[in-house]
């Protein structure tokens, strides 16, 4: 297996972004732009908004995700949603372990392994975030880095479930920022990703698992970076907000 053979997912990240109803009228528009991918079409959506996306994208290719899922199937955690509660709505993917979660609310590598487990487990697809700072890349840490935290989210994951599992590269000083990490860069960071899958699990099932780069991506430099043979898409910030900005990054990636 190889890139060819492994589907892009370019999902969007919406953040904290959109009300329901601009979650509703942002799909509507997004619906036929995109209808025509050859590639995964997600859009991981706040909690409140996701009944509102979920009927907006019905009988089209764009599948829902949520920014983020607990560990515990249920029990006194005030204010978290657990697994079951999102499938239930058809939730089918949930970010994990952003960088702005591990940044502002203390997530940490072992709780992002707990929740992947919990998603596995409640039958939702992870799209586990890694990626390192400028201040640990210009160190030079930045392979050991991403190889430390691949592993770490993925302890205890059977090889068997890695099929629904999505690695996302995001280098921290990309996100948000308007820098780009180079194609290079990215394909380099995501290779990284991978010879740790690889250390873990075997080269041929590293060869199977999607690994996503995230960091202003974007319609104008979208198609450079999902040509790289370690890209297998994109998570979106910014420009998944914009359907017609989407749909050039979905677009781009349907060509590969
Ligand atoms: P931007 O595309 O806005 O840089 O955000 C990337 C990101 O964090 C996606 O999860």
């Amino acid at each position: 297996m190889n890139k060819a053979t492994r589907k892009a997912v370019i999902a969007g990240n919406w953040k904290m972004n959109k009300t329901p109803a601009e979650a509703k009228a942002l799909i509507e528009e997004m619906k036929p732009l995109v209808a025509g991918a050859d590639c995964e079409v997600v859009l991981c959506v706040p909690f409140v908004d996701i009944p509102a996306a979920i009927e907006a994208a019905k009988g089209s290719n764009i599948k829902i995700g949520a920014e983020n899922v607990h560990f515990k199937a249920s029990g006194a955690y005030t204010g978290e949603i657990a697994a079951n509660m999102l499938k239930e709505l058809g939730v089918e993917y949930v970010v994990i372990g952003h960088s702005e979660r591990r940044q502002y609310f203390g997530e940490t590598d072992q709780t992002v392994n707990l929740r992947t487990l919990a998603a596995l487990e409640g039958g939702l697809k992870p799209i586990v975030c890694v990626g390192e700072t400028l201040e640990q890349r210009e160190l030079g840490y930045t392979e050991t880095l991403l190889k430390f935290q691949t592993k770490m989210a993925l302890t205890n994951v059977k090889a068997s479930e890695l099929k629904d599992v999505v690695i996302a590269y995001e280098p921290v000083w990309a996100i948000g920022t308007g820098v780009t990490a180079t194609a290079d860069q990215a394909d380099e960071g995501n290779g990284f990703v991978r010879a740790a899958i690889a250390e873990a699990y075997g080269a041929e099932v590293a060869e199977t698992v999607t690994v996503q780069y995230g960091g202003s991506m974007n319609a104008k430099n979208a198609e450079e970076l999902v040509a790289k043979v370690n890209v297998d898409g994109g998570l979106i910030g910014g420009a998944s907000l914009k359907a017609a900005d989407f749909a050039v990054i979905v677009s781009a990636a349907s060509d590969k």
